[in-house]
């Protein structure tokens, strides 16, 4: 879909309350001295019914940790603060059993490592079809050729048989399509899909993202996207949130972003993706690493270009410069 039609419908969705509201949320661990070291701060942004927001940022900087957080599933001694609204409620303020009645129906999630959402003992089929048969009150009959429809959309050949095999049975690239059949089932109202795709080759990759559109066409579902590849939600995202170190650095619209990229990580994000035009196909490298964060100040300080002194004073907090165009640097006006 075109950024145009993306931004008219974005527009038309910004009538209404987001579906999902996330305000000021921190997750944090306890650490060995006693006290406690976030991974995710004060990140805040909303998604709307049938919208996408996509997530990117490198490695470390948080995108799973947020993701777990709207499914109630931060892990260990894991703290999480702030407010997350859906639909009026408070997922934070939910009990175990409320979580158990949302998880799956209401908001699905496509984990990084297929394993951790499927249960070993039970054959794909079977497992596809109780998630029909619980939240859509499907018959044996009907929710296995329904389990067996999904496998078939993701790609997966031999539908039927593969339907019996149980999980480790199954490559790691068809694992990966099976849980997204598992994810879709109950077509959730939130789909959080954290680096679905990277696994899979290019073909199957393109499959499965038309099919989410596909999916998001018909029942209105919003979808929070992850991935460490612009390029990839460029494709999908009517917005994105481009995070660092555990901060929000840019939030805008598809166009806002690609158009006119404002905060210099994002920038060096963009310079990253391969351009058909140019002749000599070198990628700019992003020099540094995000384990070098400074005690105060802007944490991409170590690694920008225009950092200066003033950067170094406080750190820069997102705030919106042109009209749904947010971003975190002092030297933006
Ligand atoms: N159980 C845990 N206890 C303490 N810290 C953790 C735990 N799990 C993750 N972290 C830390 O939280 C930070 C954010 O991790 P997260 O998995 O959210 O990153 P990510 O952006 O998803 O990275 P990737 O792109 O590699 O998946 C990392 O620094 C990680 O080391
Ligand atoms: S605040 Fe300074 S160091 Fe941080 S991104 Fe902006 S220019 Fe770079
Ligand atoms: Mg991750």
């Amino acid at each position: 879909m075109g950024f145009v039609a993306n931004t008219l419908r974005l527009n038309a969705e910004a009538q209404t309350a987001p579906l999902l509201s996330v305000d000021d949320l921190t997750v944090s661990f306890p650490t060995k001295g006693g006290g406690h070291n976030a991974v995710v701060t004060g990140l805040s942004y909303q998604i709307a019914q049938s919208e996408t927001l996509g997530v990117v940022g490198e490695s470390g900087c948080g995108k799973t940790m947020t993701s777990l957080s709207l499914m109630g599933l931060v892990p260990g001694r894991g703290r999480v603060t702030g407010r997350i609204g859906f639909e009026g409620r408070d997922l934070l303020q939910q009990s175990e059993k409320q979580w158990r009645d949302l998880r799956g129906r209401e908001v699905a999630m496509i984990f990084q490592e297929p394993m951790t959402a499927m249960n070993p003992v039970m054959s794909v089929g079977q497992q596809i079809a109780e998630v029909l048969k619980v939240h859509e009150g499907l018959g044996q009959r009907d929710s296995l050729d329904r389990a067996i429809d999904l496998l078939k959309a993701v790609g997966i050949p031999s539908p039927a048989q593969r339907a019996r095999d149980f999980p480790h049975q199954l490559s790691g690239g068809m694992r990966q399509r099976a849980m997204i059949a598992m994810a879709l089932a109950c077509r959730p109202k939130l789909l959080v899909a954290d680096e679905p795709t990277t696994a899979l080759d290019v073909t199957i990759q393109a499959q499965i993202l038309d099919l989410i559109i596909e999916l998001q066409e018909e029942t209105g579902m919003a979808v929070q996207f992850i991935t460490h590849n612009l390029a990839v939600v460029s494709e999908l995202a009517h917005k994105i949130l481009v995070m660092y170190a555990g901060r929000g650095v840019e939030y805008a619209t598809s166009e806002q972003l690609f158009d006119q990229p404002l905060h210099p990580y994002t920038q060096g994000l963009i310079q990253t993706l391969p351009d058909p035009d140019r002749k000599v196909d070198r990628l700019h490298v992003i020099h540094g690493s995000l384990r070098v964060q400074p005690a105060q100040g802007c944490r991409f300080a170590s690694r920008c270009p225009l950092a200066s002194d003033e950067c170094r004073a406080a750190e820069p907090i997102l705030r919106e410069v042109a009209p749904g165009h947010f971003v975190a640097c002092v030297k933006v006006n």
